[in-house]
């Protein structure tokens, strides 16, 4: 198994490290190819990522990435967007979950739900004009790119609770129609048990009734913009992780990004890019993942936290002791 590890920029650079010395605690045969990318070298040389680095990544099996500073201007590529397309990581993974001990703004932890984002199309198509007077931005909903991660969700639904939320806003997108549909067809040749529901309602849903959910599928914005919400429900953009699967590729990362305010500080939460090794973990089949679980449970009772979650550790300190919780386990 060959891994692209992609620090990133900002606190991608600190994270990631911390991340890979845990799955390096594992010791399974994993051959490391790291790859510089992104903002910071986009300034130093001009282009974020290039052809070649895309083969390098094309020629592994999974990449580790931390976080890229994603700016406006135009001759900026967004490496982030370049690479879920050039592997076709069609399904973006969120899983929405409470860690023993922490909750978010709403105080509950009674919900356990997974968000499947739609990760190639809609408004991130790409096809857009830019105007002094008129802007625009095409999005783009296909039938073909709606079964697929239609079939995503309701297998990820199979596997859990049987219920699938379809997210959408066809009362004013007509293109969701199309969407709505196909999910709606996908979900009854699985016999998978579902509802829909406009993404302004959800939004509210979530905050007052996150324990009604568990698998909830949607277009790529929306699922953009719900999943960081649905980190406050947790309590920390700081714990929340994701994979990009594709049928040949599969790519994790934290949903925080690259948060150039604290960046450099060594405070920023390395939970979320320990819990994306988690996922790339069960992704090779490795059930010793549930180790981690069992370590992170250990530092957040042992109060090792980092400032975002009210505690004074440090980034490394927080790695280290979960790094010693799995080498200790496994003897
Ligand atoms: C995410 C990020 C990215 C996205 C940005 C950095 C391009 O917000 O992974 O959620 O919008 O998908
Ligand atoms: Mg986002």
């Amino acid at each position: 198994m060959k891994l692209a590890v992609i620090e990133g920029d900002g606190i991608g650079r600190e994270v990631i490290p911390v991340a890979v010395k845990v799955l390096d605690a594992f010791g399974l045969e994993i051959e490391k190819v790291p790859l510089e990318l992104g903002y910071a070298r986009w300034e130093r040389t001009g282009a974020a990522m290039s052809d070649q680095d895309i083969e390098t990544i094309k020629g592994c099996d999974a990449v580790l990435f931390g976080a890229v500073t994603t700016v406006p201007d135009p001759s900026y590529k967004s490496v982030l967007l370049t690479i879920r397309k050039e592997l076709d990581l069609y399904a973006n993974i969120r899983p929405v979950k409470p860690l023993p001990g922490v909750t978010g703004v709403t105080g509950r932890s009674d919900f356990d739900f997974i968000i499947v984002r739609e990760n190639t199309e809609g408004l991130y198509s790409g096809i857009e004009e830019i105007g002094p007077d008129l802007s625009w931005t095409k999005r783009v909903v296909t039938r073909k790119g709606s079964e697929r991660i239609a079939e995503y969700a309701c297998k990820l639904a199979k596997k859990r609770k049987n219920n699938l939320t379809i997210v959408h806003k066809s009362n004013v997108l007509k293109s969701d129609k199309l969407f709505l549909d196909v999910c709606r067809q996908t979900a009854s040749a699985h016999g998978v048990e579902y509802s829909d529901i406009l993404v302004d309602s959800m939004a509210y849903s979530l905050m007052m009734h996150p324990e009604r959910y568990d698998v909830v599928v949607t277009t790529n914005l929306f699922g953009d913009i719900l999943s960081d919400m649905c980190a406050s429900l947790v309590g920390s953009l700081g714990l929340v992780p994701s994979a990009n699967i594709g049928e040949k590729y599969a790519f994790f990362e934290p949903v925080h990004g690259s948060a150039p305010d604290i960046a450099g500080k060594g405070i920023s939460n390395p939970l979320a890019a320990i819990l994306c090794v988690k996922m790339l973990m069960e992704w090779m089949g490795q059930s010793r993942s549930l180790l981690i679980d069992e370590a992170i449970v250990d530092v957040l009772q042992k109060k090792i936290i980092t400032p975002d979650l009210g505690g004074t550790a440090s980034t490394t300190e927080v790695g280290n002791a979960i790094e010693k919780y799995i080498r200790d386990a496994l003897g």
